[in-house]
């Protein structure tokens, strides 16, 4: 209600009238199954409570006026929507998502004032991009009477982040973010493309999600998510000279890399490797979902930051740091990196709440170690992009 207030006021203030269709879409942690998505394997991921909240009017005519809080108001028109650079970029994502509609052929023939307001933590690596996407989806799949399913609109959002913005991104975020469900893990088939629920109540038996960002992010990072997306390419192709039936990474086994090796060369080998090892993590950690067993999940949530730190070199220094000073605590399960990587926060599963001295000292710690301040976040599983009455 309080966010919905917010979009609200943002968009009267912004636009001198009041709006007339709201949406919520959540951010999303990603729980194990990393660079999987792409390379067609298995992930599982969770919708959280934070997300993006839109307030939208459709006008008359064909002009579009975004606002997002601290930033200046971006216009486009329906015809000649173009990607923009710096400080406008932010809206790309927005006008990413209108544009693959419009392209796909459904009926937009309106503009739009759209106010956009966030608490999610930006650059943290909990999508706040798929959530604007999924937002201005649900918004638009509304207004037309499209009557979209949530598998399409993880799908066209996809498509504009692939096609409009530019980020080789899987199906990862926009997938959480649309399938997300309380009390509820998702785990996502990249190669069929389906969307499974996993019932994973969280605050039963006091164990939460907890989030701590670095608040480091490498001034590079799409370009190295890009790098990465290219070296699973050139694996593939390795593997495909050898076994010609192999249509993505995810179906190469460790024998099968085994034989590889020497063709690979040591980079491509290890970049497989994770890719193999992560399915087999997602495998593992759904077994030990459905038995509750949460000491086998943290431990396989360890050896995904190891393969990240050593093999798809996607760690930093400030995110072993956090793991490894974590790990000494007895209320902790496990923890690693979340997300594409390159800096950004890792996602922890604790026992209860970690108390606040426990806090406290991992501050503290990071704050001597690196001149930086922490940001602590504990979070639960929540419903996935909506409109909201
Ligand atoms: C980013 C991308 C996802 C996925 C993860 C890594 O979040 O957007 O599609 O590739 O990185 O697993």
């Amino acid at each position: 209600m309080e966010k919905k207030n917010a979009a609200k006021t943002l968009f009267s203030e912004t636009f001198g009238e009041h709006p007339n269709l709201f949406s919520f879409a959540p951010g999303r942690i990603e729980f194990i199954g990393n660079h999987t998505d792409y390379n067609g394997g298995n992930v599982i991921g969770t919708a959280i409570k934070e997300g993006v909240t839109m307030a939208f009017k459709r006008r008359d005519d064909y002009e579009i006026n975004i606002i997002s809080e601290n930033k200046s108001l971006v216009k486009s028109k329906l015809e000649g929507i173009h990607k923009l650079e710096n400080e406008d970029s932010w809206a790309n994502y927005p006008l990413g998502v209108t544009e693959i509609f419009v392209n796909s052929g459904y009926k937009i023939d309106y503009g739009f004032d759209l106010a956009i307001v966030t608490d999610l933590p930006i650059g943290a690596g909990l999508s706040s991009s798929a959530a604007v996407e999924l937002g201005l989806a649900v918004l638009l799949n509304d207004a037309s009477s499209l009557n979209l399913e949530k598998h399409e609109l993880a799908q066209l959002c996809r498509r504009a982040e692939n096609e409009f913005v530019g980020v080789p991104c899987g199906i990862l975020d926009q997938g959480v973010s649309a399938f997300g469900k309380s009390g509820n893990l998702v785990k996502i088939d990249c190669m069929k493309e389906s969307f499974d629920l996993m019932p994973f109540t969280t605050n039963f038996g006091g164990i939460n999600f907890w989030i701590i960002n670095t608040n480091m992010k490498h001034s590079l990072v799409d370009s190295l998510y890009a790098e990465r997306f290219e070296e699973c390419k050139l694996a593939l192709k390795v593997f495909q000279n050898k076994f010609p039936r192999i249509i993505n990474l995810s179906q190469v086994d460790y024998e099968m890399l085994e034989i590889c090796k020497s063709r690979l060369g040591d980079t491509l080998y290890r970049r497989a490797l994770h890719v193999i090892g992560e399915n087999e993590r997602v495998s593992k950690l759904s077994k030990a979902i459905n038995d509750y067993d949460c000491e086998t999940i943290g431990a396989l949530m360890y050896q995904s930051h190891k393969s990240s730190r050593l093999n798809f070199e996607n760690s930093t220094e400030e995110l072993d740091f956090l793991v490894n000073s974590i790990k000494k605590y007895a209320s902790v399960y496990g923890a690693r990196l979340t997300g594409g990587g390159f800096g950004g926060a890792i996602v922890v599963l604790a026992k209860s709440t970690l108390s606040s001295e426990l806090e406290n000292e991992i501050c503290l710690a990071y704050k001597r170690e690196f001149n930086i301040e922490l940001s602590i976040l504990c979070t639960r599983s929540e419903d996935g992009a909506r409109i909201l009455n």
